[in-house]
């Protein structure tokens, strides 16, 4: 104590060549003795805190705000090595001598004997930061490394010793408590255990904060991500969790929203559908998933990268933009809106590949044999679309890969050009209206904002610390030379987790993610994960060699890759057979092909009996089932077929579920959705179930099923549907006609409530009265989990009570099967 005192006199301070006494302390030789080590960091740290308050003298902030204790768990991982030790370096630098004194510790599994070295080595190659002078930063860092310290953190006892030793050294030099920082640099796995210690142990005295940094991943869907939020929270208050996305620490997408707000008045009458014709969001790599397949193998690049960095970058330019910049109330709100008007996405979508060597790191990484074969993807592209009169219809491609061509992100806006150009192409009126937001790399090699010079010239994002580039490097950027653009800049680059670990320190909660947000994303995204996970990546090869491979296109509101692939070795000439085969299934008439023939042929009968139908009535009344099997259908009949009648055809619903229309499981909301959106038909000729009457579901005196069957005998000659689509359950139910419905009044109702098994349970159904007296039936059957149920109902002839699909005999009109090779062959 005595050396500390005489040593860090404020005054002399000045004088002493600290750093190089340090230095002397703590480099002398590798080999140090670790007890040694031990003690002079103990009083090295006593010194360092006394130097800091004496520091703080010299710079007039006479007040102690307190101590910091940042503790690093997994502080010797990949990640903290990389990035996170130079971020609290960075924070410490910028805030040494206004006020806070600190320690670090750096925490990870291993015995502090082995930890230390490592710790160690990790901390003597920090960088210095670009703003210090060589002399300032040797000694800052000097200062760091004494304040810096291994500690086991396996065991909650390892945790309360931690916490004891935070009191202790805070008690013994009577410094108050600012507050603890925990940043979980570890597996997803462990945060709910870790959670519970920091909860349990190492909580601050009530007067200071906790803070809880955690990475992603949080999740791998919807539901894992419910149940970590749950397990989290039980320990954790929502404001004492900061759930990291890095990409919200990029200089660039940190200044979305600000660069929308000062260039408000200009962007308010372009940014829309009117004037954007697409929307681009691309993080591209050359690196591949090599040593980390542990981890990627279950994630792939949708967890990986779409949901997470793309989908925030693509949020901040889309939402509304808040009145109030710093209100994160607002801001969360207006990214939960935005999410919420996204437009659901499937395998239609998407496109998605896995670089060729990728397959073999899975067998070597993760010890699997030979046959052993992964459908993770390391790339996809994605078309997104926003459902609202603002953005409807601007395609939004999202997409990112690992062993691409090149590095680099960015995320840009194309306008739609409404200048015709006679002559002189080269004029700056003819050329590309676009706006980038350039997180970095590519030929521009730093982050930057461009709009081309054709659009207007924009306000400095922030004047302090963005710049006006005037200097333009012979390079194209996204088309066109960099002369061609207004470009700022940050002045100083500065590393996204230093960005985010500063903002922790100062608790700007909105950087980060929110429960709600995560949960929101996870909600979009889950259902294109789940039917992806059957998909067979598109196999490329790896860099330039990828020629245009990947390339993909819309078709409507779909995409699929430009070009076909020449051999795709995962899956093997699974896809050879593109015959339509046509045999006879139950006594009746079946089509079968793979699914989507079987959807296109299935689509072109329907156009079929629709002109029939016409011809012979002038109107075609199709009634449509809910449930799974119509989806790929309806997607067909929406973008497809614009030949269609649909002015003269009527679209009435098989049955429906006993919640608003408005809701995500109403049958009529995924009619809408999928078809009705998309296609001109006049409103008259829509025919939802009443199942929403007087503000109450399916209620018996509301009279709903008598209602609807009306509707039908004024439309629909002698109540006879010209086609009634059916799909099956796989125990067997058709419409919403299940094996315990009761069916007494069967024979003179049309339509009837009934109870599902499944929820929701409330339906109302067409009767098989109504369905035996269609035209024509179709039966849509698809996918492997179905084969079973056909192998059973090919084998009962007529009736079963157990199988109410068995019921559908059309009197005089005909039933045809239409089954899919997954389900018919299993
Ligand atoms: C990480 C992903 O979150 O982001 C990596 O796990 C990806 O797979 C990285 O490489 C990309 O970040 P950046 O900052 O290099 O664009």
């Amino acid at each position: 104590m005595f050396f500390l005192c005489v040593c860090v006199n404020s005054s002399e301070f000045a004088s002493i060549d600290f750093s190089n006494i340090l230095k002397s302390f703590l480099f002398k030789g590798r080999a140090f003795d670790i007890t040694m080590l031990w003690i002079r960091w103990e009083l090295l740290l006593m010194a360092s805190i006394c130097w800091q308050r004496g520091h703080t003298d010299n710079h007039g902030a006479k007040k102690s705000l307190g101590h910091v204790t940042v503790v690093i768990v997994g502080g010797t991982g990949d990640l903290a090595r990389k990035y996170l030790w130079q971020g609290f370096f960075q924070l410490y630098a910028d805030q040494v001598g206004k006020g806070h004194t600190f320690s670090f510790y750096g925490g990870a599994l291993s015995t502090t004997e082995k930890g230390t070295p490592l710790l160690f080595d990790i901390l003597k190659e920090l960088a210095c930061p670009a703003e210090l002078s060589v002399e300032r930063c040797a000694l800052v860092k000097d200062q760091f490394l004494h304040l810096s310290k291994y500690h086991q953190l396996k065991t909650t006892e390892d945790y309360e010793n931690l916490s004891q030793q935070i009191k202790q050294q805070l008690g013994q030099e009577g410094i108050i408590e600012a507050g603890r920082l925990f940043y979980l640099s570890v597996p997803a796995f462990a945060y709910a255990d870790i959670a519970e210690k920091i909860n349990n142990t190492c909580r601050p005295p009530s007067e200071a904060w906790l803070r809880v940094v955690l990475e992603k991943p949080f999740g791998h869907n919807l539901y894992s991500a419910q149940a970590l939020d749950k397990k989290l929270s039980g320990q954790l208050k929502e404001e004492e969790m900061y759930r990291i996305d890095h990409y919200l620490g990029k200089q660039v997408v940190s200044k979305i929203l600000p660069f929308r707000k000062e260039n408000k008045k200009l962007l308010d009458p372009i940014w829309n559908k009117h004037h954007i014709e697409r929307i681009e969001i691309v993080l591209k790599e050359t690196l591949d998933a090599k040593g980390r397949i542990q981890f990627y193998d279950q994630y792939g690049v949708i967890r990986d990268v779409l949901q997470n960095h793309l989908t925030e970058v693509m949020t901040l330019m889309l939402m509304n933009l808040p009145a109030n910049l710093s209100n994160s109330e607002e801001i969360l709100q207006n990214k939960l809106n935005f999410l919420a008007s996204l437009q659901h996405v499937d395998n239609s979508n998407a496109v998605v590949g896995q670089y060729q060597a990728y397959n073999g790191e899975v067998q070597e990484e993760l010890n699997k044999t030979k046959d052993y074969f992964s459908l993770t993807p390391t790339f996809a592209g994605v078309v997104i679309h926003v459902d609202n009169a603002q953005y409807e219809g601007i395609p939004i491609f999202m997409t990112s890969g690992k062993a691409l061509d090149e590095r680099v992100s960015y995320a840009r806006v194309l306008f739609k050009s409404n200048v015709f150009c006679v002559q002189d192409p080269n004029n700056v009126q003819c050329k590309s209206k676009q706006i980038i937001f350039y997180l970095g790399h590519g030929t521009l090699q730093y982050p930057a904002i461009l709009l081309s010079k054709n659009l207007f010239k924009p306000e400095l994002v922030s004047s302090g610390d963005w710049k006006e580039v005037t200097e333009y490097k012979d390079v194209n950027v996204l088309g066109l030379p960099l002369s061609d653009y207004y470009i700022q800049s940050p002045v100083t680059p500065r590393e996204a987790y230093c960005e985010l670990i500063s903002h922790v320190f100062f608790g700007r909660k909105d950087s980060f993610i929110s429960a709600e947000g995560l949960l929101a994303s996870w909600e979009f995204w889950t259902p294109l994960l789940e039917g992806l996970s059957r998909v067979f990546p598109r196999v490329y090869p790896g860099g330039v060699d990828n020629g245009n491979l990947l390339n993909f296109q819309l078709k409507g509101h779909q995409v699929a890759f430009s070009h076909e692939a020449v051999v795709n070795v995962i899956n093997p000439g699974a896809e050879d057979n593109f015959q339509v085969m046509q045999g006879k299934y139950r006594s009746s008439e079946m089509v079968s092909a793979w699914a989507q023939e079987l959807v296109e042929r299935l689509a072109s009968d329907l156009l079929l009996a629709a002109e029939e139908a016409i011809r012979e009535e002038g109107q075609f009344h199709l009634a449509l089932s809910g449930g799974s099997s119509p989806v790929a259908l309806l997607r067909a009949l929406a973008l497809n077929l614009y030949t269609f009648p649909w002015r003269n055809t009527h679209i009435w619903q098989v049955d429906e579920r006993c919640v608003p229309h408005t809701e995500s499981g109403s049958n009529f909301r995924s009619i809408h959705d999928l078809l009705l959106q998309h296609i001109r038909i006049p409103y008259f000729n829509i025919h939802p179930m009443p199942v929403h009457l007087t503000q109450r579901l399916c209620v018996e005196e509301d009279g709903g099923p008598t209602l609807y069957e009306k509707e039908i005998k004024k439309h629909v000659n002698g109540s006879s549907f010209h086609y009634i689509l059916l799909g099956v359950g796989q125990d067997g139910h058709t419409a919403s006609l299940f094996q315990d419905t009761k069916l007494e009044n069967d024979e003179e109702n049309l339509v009837i409530l009934t109870e599902s098994p499944n929820k929701p349970h409330q339906r109302m159904s067409l009767t098989f009265t109504a369905i035996n007296r269609a035209r024509r039936v179709g039966v849509l059957i698809m996918g492997k989990s179905k084969h079973e149920l056909v192998s059973q109902l090919s084998r009962i002839k007529g009736e079963s009570s157990k199988y109410p699909i068995t019921k559908v005999q059309p009197k005089s009109g005909t039933l045809i099967w239409y089954i899919d090779y997954d389900a018919l062959l299993g």
